[in-house]
C-alpha cells in the first residue's frame, strides 16, 4: 500500500489511458464486436476465449522478453500464492498456449479462432493509444498453406470495411523462414555498424538487442540510413520466395488492395513469411495509423516448449482505432427501428409483459424515459430516423394495449400487444 502515487482528490478519475464505454460509445463498440464475429463465423472461424491474466512466460517466452510490449509495457503481478502473472499485453500467445494444453492439435487442422476483448500496454497514451486497449483477433493454427494468410487478411479486411466504411490499404512483406532471416538479419547488422555512429541511442540499444526493429524506426536520422538499407527480399530463399508469391496470387485475384513494404517488419518476436498491416491515409495521402495487422508465426509453439512446429498465422485488428477513425459509422438499421416510449414510471417499471414479449420475438427497440412531453419523444424520434413508436401510457397498461405510430406517415391506432408485435415483426421481414 505504500508508495502510492494516487491521492484522495484523484481516484475519481479512470487511470491514465483508460476509460468508460457508455451511451452511444458502448453501443459502436459492441456493434463493432457484434459485425466482426457475424464475418468471422461466415468465414469458418469460431470463438475463444482466454484468460485476461497468464503466467508472464506465456508473454516473455511467446512475445519475446526484448521486444517493447514485453519490456517496457507489460503490467505483471505477484499474487499472494507466489504466481507471477501478467496481464494480457495481446492475444496470440494465449491463444497458443490454450491449443496446446488441450492438445487441439487432435482436432480437424487447421483450427480457426476469433477472440475479442481487453488488453494491456503501459504505452504513453495519445489519439489511438490507449492503456486498455480493444482487439478484434483471428487465428488460424495448424496449416502451412499460403491460402491462410490471404484468407485471413481477406477476413480481416472485410470486418475493418464493413464496419467503418474507412478507405484502407495492406501492407505486406516477408520475414522469410528462419534461416533466410538469420541470413538477412546478419547483413543488416553489418550495415548498420558501418553508419553506428549516426544512429540515435534508442536504435544502437534495439540494433543489439532486436535489429529488425531499427528498419522501422520513427527516428529522422535512421529514416535516412534506412533508405540504403538492404532489402529482405533479396536474402529470400526458394521456399520463402514460392510463399510470399502465392499469398500475393490470392490476394490480387480476391481483388483486395495491398502493397508491399520491404520495411514493415512488426513489433513482436515470433513472425515469420507473411507480416503485414492494415494502413489508414490522412488527406495528404501519408499512412496515419495501423488499424490492426499480423502474420505468420510458425515457430511460436517451438518457442514456448512445445516439442515440434505449429504452423499459424493471424490478425489483430484495433477496435478502438477503428471506432475513432470509422468515416461513416453505417447505421444498424436494426438500431433505429422501434422505439418504445413509456409514458409514466409506473409505466416503465410495469411494462415488462410487453418487453419480454418484444425480445421474444426479436424485435428491436430502444426505450426512452418518460422526461419529456409524448410530443417531444415522438419529434426526437423521428429526428433520430426511427421508423416506429409504440407508446404505453397507464391507461394502455391497464388494458394490455399498446399505441403502435408510424413515424414516417404520422398515423397511429391501438392494438393488443400481439397485434402490434404481429405488425411490427411483418415490417422487419
Ligand atoms: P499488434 O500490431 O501489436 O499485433 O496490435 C494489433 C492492433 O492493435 C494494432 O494494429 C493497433 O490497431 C491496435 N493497438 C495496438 N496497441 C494499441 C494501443 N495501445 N491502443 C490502441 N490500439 C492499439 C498484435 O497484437 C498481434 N497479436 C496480432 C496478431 C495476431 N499476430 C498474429 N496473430
Amino acid at each position: 500500500m505504500e508508495n502510492r502515487k494516487t491521492d484522495n482528490k484523484d481516484f475519481l478519475k479512470t487511470p491514465k489511458g483508460m476509460r468508460d464505454f457508455f451511451g452511444v460509445e458502448f453501443v459502436k463498440k459492441q456493434n463493432f464486436f457484434e459485425k466482426a464475429q457475424e464475418i468471422a463465423e461466415y468465414a469458418g472461424f469460431q470463438g475463444i476465449e482466454t484468460p485476461i491474466l497468464e503466467y508472464t512466460d506465456v508473454f516473455t517466452k511467446g512475445v519475446g522478453d526484448a521486444t517493447d510490449i514485453v519490456e517496457k509495457e507489460m503490467y505483471t503481478l505477484n499474487t499472494k500464492g507466489g504466481d507471477h502473472l501478467s496481464l494480457r499485453p495481446e492475444g496470440t500467445a494465449g491463444v497458443m498456449r490454450s491449443y496446446i494444453e488441450h492438445g487441439m492439435n487432435s482436432l480437424p487442422q487447421p483450427v480457426s479462432v476469433y477472440y475479442g476483448g481487453p488488453f494491456f500496454r503501459h504505452e504513453k497514451p495519445q489519439k489511438g493509444r490507449y492503456r486498455q486497449l480493444y482487439q478484434f483477433g483471428l487465428e488460424i493454427i495448424g496449416s502451412k498453406n499460403p491460402f491462410y494468410d490471404a484468407h485471413i487478411m481477406n477476413t480481416g479486411y472485410r470486418i475493418i470495411k464493413e464496419n467503418t466504411g474507412l478507405d484502407i490499404k495492406i501492407k505486406i512483406n516477408s520475414l522469410g523462414n528462419t534461416p533466410s532471416r538469420a541470413r538477412y538479419i546478419a547483413e543488416l547488422v553489418d550495415f548498420y555498424k558501418k553508419h553506428e555512429s549516426s544512429l540515435p541511442d534508442q536504435d544502437k540499444q534495439r540494433l543489439s538487442k532486436n535489429p529488425l526493429r531499427v528498419l522501422d524506426s520513427k527516428e529522422d536520422a535512421t529514416i535516412l540510413i534506412n533508405q540504403s538499407a538492404p532489402k529482405i527480399i533479396d536474402y529470400l530463399d526458394k521456399e520463402s520466395l514460392d510463399h510470399f508469391s502465392i499469398v500475393e496470387d490470392f490476394l490480387k485475384k480476391n481483388k483486395i488492395p495491398y502493397e508491399i513494404d520491404h520495411k514493415l517488419v512488426r513489433g513482436l518476436d515470433y513472425y515469420s513469411h507473411t507480416v503485414f498491416e492494415y494502413v489508414v491515409y490522412d488527406e495528404h495521402g501519408n499512412a496515419s495509423f495501423a488499424i490492426g495487422g499480423g502474420g505468420r508465426y510458425d515457430g511460436l509453439a517451438e518457442v514456448m516448449g512445445y516439442k515440434k512446429e505449429v504452423p499459424a498465422i493471424g490478425i489483430g485488428i484495433g477496435v478502438d482505432r477503428a471506432l475513432e477513425l470509422g468515416l461513416t459509422h453505417p447505421k444498424d438499421t436494426e438500431e433505429n427501428f422501434c422505439v418504445l416510449i413509456e409514458l409514466s414510471e409506473h409505466a416503465r417499471a410495469s411494462s415488462y409483459k410487453l418487453t419480454h414479449l418484444l425480445q421474444k420475438e426479436q424485435i428491436p427497440i430502444s426505450r426512452v424515459s418518460n422526461k419529456h412531453k409524448l410530443g417531444e419523444h415522438l419529434g426526437l424520434a423521428e429526428k433520430e430516423g426511427f421508423l416506429y413508436a409504440l407508446v404505453i401510457g397507464d391507461d394502455e397498461l391497464e388494458s394490455e394495449s399498446v399505441s403502435l405510430r408510424d413515424l414516417t406517415t404520422r398515423t397511429q391506432s391501438t392494438y393488443s400487444y400481439k397485434e402490434a408485435i404481429e405488425i411490427l415483426k411483418n415490417k422487419l421481414d
